[in-house]
């Protein structure tokens, strides 16, 4: 959440840093700001709302120069409005701030920088940081021994960069929690919060780490600080993400894009896993973690949102195939529950962004009882991975929609693929039937493409749902999980009301809801609850509602019952709450694209929550 950009270099920044933050906003999207550091003078733009409106605004006020700082905004303290929009600069207009993260102590030293004489334009924590560095500056003329006693005197998260017109060959920047790397290229500075934001300027990157300070200059370099103030030397990395990886591709939306993108993503994640004809399931990235699973008995699953319901799937996954005994925990409540665990568990956090901070902090609180911990994550350099004891990378590629689509099912199949994986080191389930749920498991890719070729049919669905109040999602075992992702997918990008619940428990008082207004989404494939699933059906239609029906080609019975209802193909149960996800995911967007809603952004959310 929040997001900022920085640069250095020949290219005018005002295109440069509007480029960056549209890659960026899926980290939020209330206001948005420029600071362009020209001829020894700051200028700053700022505007409510998204990157377009800022775009609108330079092109009634441009700013000139080469170097600039940007932010797109997700507000926590202050309304989300020009005036709380970063950059935030101090008194005398010498220094300009963007920040993502929380700074704790900020009433404090707000108090004490009001008392000094200082005056607060904005009800943001970051503005204190603009006035604490004015005031550094008074007994530390130099401007990094004013920013290392900054630094020194805030809490919190944070990743922090400025410009200071005293030193306008450099921009200078601090991380202690929230993301942010440095990327270069010759005679070109970036700093960002992801990657997404420099591609394709940038042709290295490093990941700045927690407790690292420094500048980057116009030459292309950064000179780098560690927490006790010992210069580092960075060991770059080369950017391997595509420009198509970051752009539509001719899509309407982001979201669509990846919906679409989802065959592929199994393609890629079967060829590394499941490579040979053996049955053996590959995680080399957690070969060192390995030795400790013979012993393993217990797991816990950590994580929040859609990756809490993959979890949901996962504990399924494991405890059927590896026989383990796994609960699943939203991340925010695992540290305050205070789980009891000895040397046989292991705790699994599941995170597409891999910086959630509700999942970071029960990962603290699981090291803190040394369990040992893997996390499922789509980026290998993020805050979860590097806090984890190993990592299993969802290989979805670059997820730019805020509702998370790939990412989910590939949340899903590596869960499945690790259960199978535990089920050979554990000698639970003989090879020939590991090779048989591998050979289905090849088969997804294919299955996902027919399914995705029903998006038409649901497009039609849709217009019929745009004055819709309420949902109801159902679905047993398996696919109860999948039906509160799909109410979830539902509510997050088209703002109607939808709840998901197990088929079983529907009659124990959320039937109530049944009117001919209300439609109910009933997960009804073909599996062990399939019988129970259509007494579900008959109780919704002998009250008069609406129902909405995914049943398995051939099945004769669930369409003559339902108002509307999707073919599925023939599939292993198993791969059925990943196949299924895909129906759920369009019908959400088709929704909310009748109903003139961005599904690439919706309101008050961001993708990636780094706050408690
Ligand atoms: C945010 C997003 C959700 C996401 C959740 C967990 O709330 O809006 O879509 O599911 O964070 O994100 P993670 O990156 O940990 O999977």
């Amino acid at each position: 959440m929040c997001g900022i950009v920085a640069y250095m270099g020949p290219k005018a920044v005002e295109s440069v840093l509007l480029v960056g933050l549209t890659r960026l906003e899926y980290r939020g999207y209330d206001s948005a700001g420029i600071a362009v550091l020209n001829r020894g003078e700051i200028q700053t733009r700022k505007e409510q709302g998204k990157i377009k409106d800022l775009e609108n605004l330079l092109q009634a006020h441009p700013v000139e120069g080469n170097i600039g700082i940007g932010h797109t905004r997700w507000a926590t303290h202050g309304e989300p409005n020009r005036k709380n929009a970063h950059p935030h600069i101090d008194n005398s207009r010498k220094i300009a701030v963007v920040h993502n993260g929380i700074i704790e102590n900020h009433y404090e030293l707000r108090r004490e920088l009001i008392k000094e004489g200082y005056v607060f334009h904005s009800e943001t924590d970051t503005e204190v940081i603009a006035h604490l560095l004015a005031d550094k500056l008074k007994q530390h003329p130099q401007i990094e021994d004013a920013f290392y006693q900054t630094i020194l005197k805030i809490q919190g998260r944070y990743s922090i960069v400025f410009l200071y017109d005293g030193a306008p060959h450099r921009v200078f920047f601090a991380r202690d929690g929230s993301p942010l790397i440095y990327g270069h290229a010759s005679g070109e500075s970036f700093l960002a919060s992801d990657i997404p934001a420099i591609v394709p300027l940038a042709s290295h990157y490093y990941t700045i780490h927690n407790g690292e300070w420094g500048w980057i200059t116009e030459s292309g370099e950064m000179q780098l600080f560690n927490s006790k103030n010992t210069a580092i030397s960075p060991k770059l990395e080369r950017i391997d993400i595509e420009v198509n990886q970051v752009e539509k591709n001719g899509y309407d939306h982001f979201m669509l894009k990846e919906i679409y993108e989802q065959p592929d993503v199994m393609r890629r994640i079967i060829q590394t896993r499941l490579n040979g004809s053996d049955g053996k399931v590959l995680f080399p990235e957690k070969a060192a973690d390995n030795q400790f699973l013979g012993s393993l008995s217990r797991i816990f699953i950590t994580s929040a949102g859609t990756s809490w319901h993959a979890g949901l799937v996962g504990k399924m996954y494991l405890e059927h195939l590896a026989k383990i005994t796994t609960e699943v925990d939203l991340a925010s409540e695992f540290r305050y529950r205070n789980p009891i665990a000895g040397g046989d568990t292991k705790v699994i956090a599941v995170s597409q962004s891999g910086e959630t901070a509700d999942t970071l902090a029960s990962i603290y609180q699981a090291k803190s009882k040394f369990i040992r911990v893997l996390s499922f994550v789509n980026n290998a350099n993020s805050a979860i991975a590097r806090e984890s004891d190993a990592y299993v990378d969802l290989m979805a590629g670059v997820e730019i929609g805020v509702a998370s689509t790939k990412a989910y099912t590939a949340e899903l199949l590596n869960l499945l693929l690790y259960a199978l994986f535990l089920s050979g080191i554990k000698w639970v389930i003989g090879k020939t039937e590991r090779q048989k749920i591998c050979d289905e498991i090849r088969l997804l890719p294919s299955l996902m493409e027919e399914t995705l070729r029903k998006s038409e049919v649901i497009k039609q669905w849709a217009q019929n749902f745009k004055e819709t109040k309420d949902f109801i999602f159902l679905g047993r075992a398996l696919d109860y999980p999948t039906a509160l992702e799909g109410a979830l997918k539902l509510k997050e990008i088209s703002y109607i009301h939808a709840s998901g619940y197990a088929g079983g428990e529907f009659k124990h008082g959320p039937i109530a809801l049944v009117t001919s207004d209300v439609p109910v989404v009933c997960i009804a494939v073909q599996s062990e609850i399939y019988e129970k699933m259509l007494s579900n059906i008959e109780e919704v239609k002998a009250r008069g509602g609406k129902i909405i029906a995914l049943y398995t080609e051939g099945d004769k019975t669930v369409p003559k019952l339902a108002d509307y209802s999707l073919p599925m193909p023939k599939a292993s149960p198993l791969l059925y709450p990943i196949l299924n996800s895909i129906p759920l995911q369009l019908l959400a967007y088709h929704v909310a694209v009748a109903r003139n809603c961005e599904p690439d952004q919706p309101r008050n959310l961001a993708k990636s929550v780094t706050v408690e």
